[in-house]
C-alpha cells in the first residue's frame, strides 16, 4: 500500500476518459519501487473545464501532471513556458510545476524512440516509413526527424500526411522526408529496402483485432517492426511480422518510455522501466 501523508506530492493525469488509463498503475509502482513519496491519480477533466484545471495545478500545488487526448493542444495556452521540443512540436503531454511557473513538455515522441532503442534499434542514419499523420504520428516524426536518413509518411489521407512533411521540412530542413498514400502499391514500392515500419494508426486495435494495416507478404526479414497499438500487446501486425523474422516492439513500450521520461521530469531520479512495465502489463490483464 501507497503511504500518504501531509507531505505527499501530487502527480496528476487530466483527460477526458482516464477511467481506462494504465498510468496510474505504472507511476504508483514506480514511486513505490523507489521510495519516494508521491501519489498519481487521475482526473476526467471534459474540454470546458481544462483551463479551471490548470489553474488548480497551481491553485494545489499538484507537482507534475500528464495530459492526455484530448487536451495535448488546447492545453498550452494555460501554461507559462513550453520545453523545445513541445514547442515543436506543438504538443504537451508533461507538465512540471515550478512554483511560480507552470512548465509544458512532450515525452510520446521521444519515449518511441527509447522503445525503438530498448528493443536494440537505432534509427541513426535508417530508412522509417511511418504509417498514420495523427497526433502521435506527429509526435514521433518530430522525435525521429533529426536522427533518420529518410522519413515516409503514408496516410488514408494524403493530405495529412503531405502537411506533416512539410512541417518537418520545414522545421527541421530535412530534405528525407516524403508523403504518400496509404496503399498496397505504395507499401509495395517503399518497403522493400526499408528498415524500420512504424505503424501510428489506429488499425488492429480492440476490438478490430483481425485488421492490419500491411498485409504479411509486403513484410521481410530486414525490418523492425513498432505497432503503437497495445491492445492486444501482440497486434495481428506484430504476430505476422514476428512469423516472417522481423524484429518486432510493441505499443506498451511507448506507453511505458514516455511515462518513464515524464517520471524523471518529475522526481529527477532514474525512472525503474522494467517496474513501470510490469505494472502496466498487470492493469492490462485485469481489464481483459
Ligand atoms: P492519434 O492522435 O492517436 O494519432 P488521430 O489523430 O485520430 O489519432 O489519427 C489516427 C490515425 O489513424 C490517422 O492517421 C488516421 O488516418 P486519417 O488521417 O486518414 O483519418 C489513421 N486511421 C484510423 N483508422 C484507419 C483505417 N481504418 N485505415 C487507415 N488509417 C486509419
Amino acid at each position: 500500500m501507497i503511504k500518504v501523508s501531509g507531505g505527499t506530492k501530487v502527480c496528476a493525469l487530466i483527460g477526458c476518459p482516464v477511467e481506462h488509463s494504465l498510468s496510474p498503475a505504472m507511476h504508483n509502482a514506480a514511486f513505490q519501487h523507489l521510495g519516494l513519496d508521491y501519489i498519481y491519480v487521475a482526473f476526467n477533466v471534459p474540454p470546458e473545464r481544462l483551463g479551471d484545471a490548470v489553474l488548480g495545478i497551481k491553485g494545489l500545488g499538484i507537482y507534475g501532471v500528464n495530459v492526455t487526448m484530448p487536451h495535448k493542444i488546447n492545453v498550452i495556452k494555460y501554461l507559462d513556458e513550453l520545453d523545445e521540443g513541445a514547442r515543436l512540436a506543438g504538443s504537451v503531454n508533461t507538465i512540471l510545476n515550478r512554483g511560480e511557473k507552470l512548465v509544458g513538455y512532450t515525452t510520446d515522441g521521444l519515449g518511441a524512440l527509447r522503445a525503438l532503442r530498448h528493443a536494440g534499434v537505432d534509427p541513426a542514419g535508417r530508412k522509417v516509413v511511418i504509417l498514420g499523420a495523427g497526433g502521435a504520428s506527429r509526435a514521433i516524426c518530430f522525435a525521429l526527424a533529426n536522427h533518420v536518413r529518410e522519413l515516409i509518411i503514408l496516410n488514408r489521407t494524403l493530405e495529412r500526411a503531405v502537411k506533416l512533411a512539410d512541417e518537418l521540412r520545414r522545421v527541421f530542413s530535412f530534405v528525407g522526408v516524403r508523403a504518400g498514400l496509404l496503399s498496397e502499391n505504395v507499401l509495395e514500392d517503399v518497403l522493400k529496402d526499408t528498415d524500420i515500419l512504424i505503424n501510428a494508426t489506429s488499425v488492429g486495435m480492440k476490438p478490430n483485432i483481425n485488421e492490419t494495416p500491411v498485409k504479411r507478404e509486403l513484410l521481410h526479414g530486414n525490418l523492425t517492426v513498432f505497432d503503437i497499438v497495445y491492445e492486444p500487446l501482440e497486434t495481428r501486425l506484430l504476430k505476422e511480422a514476428k512469423s516472417v523474422g522481423a524484429r518486432t516492439v510493441d505499443g506498451l513500450w511507448m506507453l511505458v518510455y514516455q511515462g518513464a521520461l515524464s517520471f524523471e521530469i518529475w522526481t529527477g531520479a532514474k525512472a525503474p522501466v522494467e517496474v513501470m512495465r510490469e505494472a502496466a502489463l498487470k492493469r492490462l490483464g485485469e481489464k481483459e
